[in-house]
């Protein structure tokens, strides 16, 4: 089972090409997001489906219930394997988020996680700019508690709270977790970083890994070292 997803972080659809020639005769998991989706449209996505990867399409929705309904009846028509949105959204718009995947999908509905808080967003910023007068932990807590009430699959989140989602939400409650750098890395804008080995022994069930390999001299190798290292034994 491969748990590590290249976050496709691309300009535009010849860098993703170039990219992946690279990876020829691996099969890599795809997070496909905003700046991909924006500039080169939905057809992204169902070209990388045609070739064979799986898609974790990142666009974080947030709208009304009946706009991210139908939203996500489009994007489970895309075949992709997992879709994500806010759990700020409320309860009641993730619910009518995963009615639309269901309505959407031909064959499996993808999988349906939500974004507690972004890894960029530290406690003090969520204080005193957000006004969420919580902890950072009771805060992911309640949103994985919410996501988990409305029937979602699972929660993006750090690595550091992989554990205490899968205490508050149960084990088969999904963690997909960002914020992965390698030791050598620079943390960039992330604030809560760890390591592919951490994450591992966190908990988290899939990385998401972005400028580690694709900022990387030689993102081959930094791809299959961190499968090495976070797949292996699962
Ligand atoms: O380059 P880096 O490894 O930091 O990329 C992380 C990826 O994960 C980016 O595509 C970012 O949008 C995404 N992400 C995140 N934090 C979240 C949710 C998604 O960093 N909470």
């Amino acid at each position: 089972m491969n748990n590590v997803i290249i976050a496709c972080d691309f300009e535009n659809r010849k860098v993703l090409t170039d990219f992946l020639k690279q990876f020829e005769g691996k099969s890599p998991y795809l997070k496909i997001g905003m700046e991909l989706f924006y500039g080169e449209g939905p057809d992204i996505v169902r070209e990388i489906k045609d070739l064979g990867f799986k898609v974790f399409l990142d666009l974080k929705l947030h709208d009304i219930p009946n706009t991210v309904r139908k939203a996500m009846r489009n994007c489970a028509k895309l075949g992709v394997d997992i879709v994500n949105l806010h759990a700020a959204g409320t309860i009641e718009m993730m619910k009518a988020a995963k009615l639309g995947l269901e309505e959407g999908c031909e064959g499996e509905r993808p999988l349906l996680i939500a974004v507690t808080q972004l890894t960029s967003t530290s406690e003090e910023v969520m204080n005193k700019e957000l006004l969420i007068n919580e902890t950072l932990e009771n805060t992911v807590k309640k949103y994985a508690l919410n996501a988990k009430e409305a029937g979602l699959d699972g929660v993006v989140c750090s690595p550091l709270e992989a554990k205490m989602i899968h205490e508050t939400c149960g084990n088969d409650f999904i963690t997909v977790t960002p914020g992965i750098r390698l030791a050598s890395n620079s943390k960039d804008d992330q604030v809560r970083v760890t390591t592919p080995e951490l994450a591992k022994e966190l908990g988290s069930d899939f990385i998401v890994v972005g400028r580690s390999i694709t900022a990387s001299e030689n993102p081959l190798d930094s791809y299959e070292y961190i499968c090495e290292v976070f797949n292996n034994g699962k």
